[in-house]
């Protein structure tokens, strides 16, 4: 068994994943529960001052479905705690006094003023927590009281705000950006500079998840109006796997550790957050949907994947930054065709379809009067669409061609030529004509 112990900016974990700052780390007993089930550590959700928050007391939360009614994304209207500040502070001692191995970081937002971040984190300090991680994110509610985004969208907000904390406390400072942002690399350096620890992300998206079309209210509606809400679950993963590798391959972000948040439901997921720059997960709606014990997929796939490939946690971390590469460097002469396997294919004509009507009219229909599904090289340009409409897994595949030259447009299809050298291209820098 691969050795998944995990230090992550000083906090040591058994494992790196940890539950995100939300209703599974409201209280001691989810995260008495949580560390029974094997998570390594959570983030505790948000603290703020007294006197608490009011939540709605009607549905807070929206979904989108997947036509098997699996949940792919879950939108909130949630608020940090409604608990008292001090409950919170007792029941984080006690579990951290119970659980001194895992880890145990506090999620904390305030108003922007340095007294209001001074006194809390000198209550949250008297805990014995390992850490704090500052609440930049929250889209909603929070944000119009001029906190959660309406900071994290604000560079020099996070910058003013991390110096406050790193100059008030001896705990680790992460800060958590929010991804309803142009530009995810400036709040990135704005926390670095104000010298945080590492950065967290993503936080929600702003989202609304359907209209009631015959009350005309977004839902989830409270008395007939419906806000906009914090959208996560696996729908988001692609955004914030974007995101963190932004941050990763960044040169004004080298060395600042990422704690990956999005959509994370499987080893897999985690495993890609990490090989793209996080040195450890946190996790939310996997839970919300299935459950604590999701955390032992997680912890016996990843120590099996590590185990196969003869690697260490932190062997993977970053291991495919350097193949996050900008659109102008991707090789042009690299060309694929689709390839159907015949045994596999069950004729239902789904990617003819959308080759026919919205791609390249590269894959007949029809063969001696049957049905039959076969790529034409000469008007393929290999984008790969009918690989994802297909029902059939690994049916279609796409292969590089080995010819010199693309049947379909004629270009070279050996070697590397990347857009900045393309003779198309009047910005290419080509090589001198010989003499
Ligand atoms: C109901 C709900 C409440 C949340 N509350 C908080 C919060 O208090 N503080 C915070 O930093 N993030 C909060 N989040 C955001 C999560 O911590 C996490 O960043 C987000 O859900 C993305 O991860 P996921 O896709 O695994 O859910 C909340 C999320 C949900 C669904
Ligand atoms: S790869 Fe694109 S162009 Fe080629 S057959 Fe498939 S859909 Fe058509
Ligand atoms: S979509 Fe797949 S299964 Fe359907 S016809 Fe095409 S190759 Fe065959």
């Amino acid at each position: 068994m691969a050795d998944l112990r995990s230090d992550f900016v000083g906090i040591k974990s058994p494992n790196p994943f940890w539950l995100a700052s939300a209703p599974p780390t409201d209280k001691e007993y989810n995260v008495v529960r949580a560390f029974k089930a094997g998570w390594g550590g959570v983030v505790w959700k948000t603290l703020g001052e007294d006197p608490p928050i009011v939540n709605v007391a009607g549905p807070r939360y929206g979904a989108v479905h997947a036509g098997d009614r699996r949940l792919i994304g879950l939108n909130n209207s949630e608020l940090i705690t409604d608990r008292e500040l001090q409950v919170n502070l007792e029941e984080i001692k006690r579990v951290k006094r119970d659980w001194p191995d895992r880890a145990l970081v506090v999620s904390l937002m305030v108003p922007c003023e340095e007294p209001s971040w001074k006194a809390i984190l000198k209550a949250v300090e008297d805990t014995d927590c390992d850490g704090v991680e500052l609440n930049f994110g929250c889209p909603h509610g929070m944000s119009e009281r001029g906190m959660g985004s309406a900071v994290g969208q604000v560079p020099e907000y996070i910058e003013m705000v991390a110096r406050w904390c790193k100059a008030s406390t001896r705990m680790p400072v992460i800060v958590k950006l929010t991804p309803n942002i142009t530009d995810i690399r400036y709040p990135a350096r704005a926390a670095h500079k104000g010298g945080a620890d590492a950065v967290s992300l993503v936080n929600t998206i702003n989202s609304i998840t359907s209209v009631d079309l015959d009350n005309f209210a977004p839902e989830p509606s409270i008395d007939g109006k419906g806000s906009h809400g914090g959208y996560c679950g696996p729908a988001i993963k692609p955004i914030a796997l974007s995101m963190v590798s932004e941050i990763a391959r960044d040169k004004e972000c080298a060395g600042l550790p990422i704690s990956g948040i999005g959509g994370i439901t499987t080893w897999r997921d985690a495993a890609e957050y990490m090989a793209l720059g996080a040195g450890n997960v946190q996790v939310c709606t996997a839970a919300m949907t299935y459950g604590f014990k999701i955390v032992e997929e997680m912890k016996s796939g990843l120590s099996r994947y590590l185990d196969e490939k003869g690697m260490t946690l932190s062997d993977l971390t970053g291991r495919a930054v350097p193949n996050v590469t900008d659109w102008q460097y991707l090789n042009l002469n690299f060309v694929t065709k689709a390839r159907i396997d015949q045994d596999l294919c069950i004729e239902c004509g789904r990617c003819h379809i959308v080759c026919e009507d919205t791609s390249h009219q590269a894959i007949t229909a029809t063969k001696d009067g049957r049905r039959h599904f076969e790529v034409i090289d000469s008007q393929c340009v290999g984008c790969n669409l009918c690989v994802n409409v297909c029902p059939v897994e690994d049916c279609i595949t796409m292969e590089r061609i080995t010819a010199a030259t693309d049947p379909q447009s004629g270009a070279p299809a050996t070697g590397y030529r990347n857009w900045t050298q393309h003779p198309n291209n009047p910005m290419a820098k080509l090589p001198e004509p010989a003499e």
